[in-house]
């Protein structure tokens, strides 16, 4: 393709997708609301742009053949943030999408629209949502306005509902839900390249031992991802104690998450 978008491109999840999505591309298009160091590289353009401007979402937009969404707000945080990146800011990238040929979307969603899951039990993508906070909402919102979009526009989009997508799993919860950068990386290169998308829901996860999704419909755009978080669990289970039966990390898929208040 000629130019793919990445927005969140200073966050952890876009610093990783500028440094390896480079051959998806003649142009990475990178964008964000904060820093993003360094300066635009050959074959880079940086435009900063704030989600919740609808304008600056239209003129970002124009000239691209596909958007890697990671920007947002990514934890919790009082209403009004989660409002302006997560709910205004999907609009606009939506209506901006529309506007320009409908480039496909893979867009970041979360485990934490299933947060209030307990942890005995495995889920498909037809499971209702339950979330578990603000930002969990926020990112079922997301998943609402692509629906909508398939169903009204036939925007094609993959929503990825991302577990922990760290170097290392760093804690025993993320046994069941880490997504090693190489298989992130693998999963968004099977989304761009699959020859029709529609809108599925993926979990994005990988090989691991323990989980609590059904992971097949990875299968829908051919990605097998390869990694597993047993070649830590020693280090971790080493490191950690076995938090109690009843603590929020033991008890729920979305861990701590399920503890934090409504931040104001
Ligand atoms: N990393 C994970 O394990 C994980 C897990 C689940 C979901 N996700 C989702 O994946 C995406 C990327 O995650 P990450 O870990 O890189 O998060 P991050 O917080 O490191 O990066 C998000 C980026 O979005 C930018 N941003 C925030 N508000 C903005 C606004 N109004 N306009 C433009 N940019 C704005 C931030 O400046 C930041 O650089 C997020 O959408 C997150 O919700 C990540």
């Amino acid at each position: 393709m000629k130019r793919l978008l990445i927005t969140g491109a200073g966050g952890n999840l876009g610093k990783l997708a500028r440094a390896r999505l480079g051959h998806m591309a003649d142009i990475l298009r990178l964008s964000d609301i904060g820093e993003m160091a360094p300066a635009a590289g050959p074959h880079e353009e940086v435009v900063p742009c704030d989600l919740g401007d609808e304008a600056a979402v239209m003129e970002l937009v124009a000239d691209c053949d596909a958007i890697l969404h990671l920007g947002g707000v990514s934890v919790e945080r009082p209403w009004k943030d989660i409002q302006n990146a997560n709910i205004t800011g999907v609009y606009n990238l939506y209506e901006a999408a529309r506007a320009h040929g409908m480039p496909r979307i893979f867009f970041a969603t979360s485990n934490h629209t299933i947060g209030y899951y307990t942890q005995d039990k495995v889920l498909t993508v037809q499971d209702p949502v339950k979330p578990d906070g603000l930002y969990g909402v926020s990112k079922c919102f997301g998943e609402a306005m692509a629906s909508l979009y398939h169903s009204k526009f036939g925007q094609e989009t993959a929503l990825i509902r991302i577990g922990s997508c760290f170097e290392k799993p760093v804690d025993r919860r993320m046994m069941a839900t880490w997504l090693s950068p190489d298989d992130f990386i693998r999963l968004v290169e099977c989304v761009f390249r699959a020859p029709m998308l529609g809108c599925p829901v993926i979990w994005g996860v990988s090989n691991n031992d323990e989980g609590w999704w059904d992971t097949s419909t990875a299968r829908l755009i051919g990605w097998r991802p390869q990694d597993n978080s047993e070649t830590y669990r020693a280090e971790i289970e080493a490191a950690q104690p076995c938090p109690p039966a009843d603590a929020p990390e033991s008890r729920y898929q979305g861990g701590k998450f399920t503890a934090e208040p409504i931040h104001k």
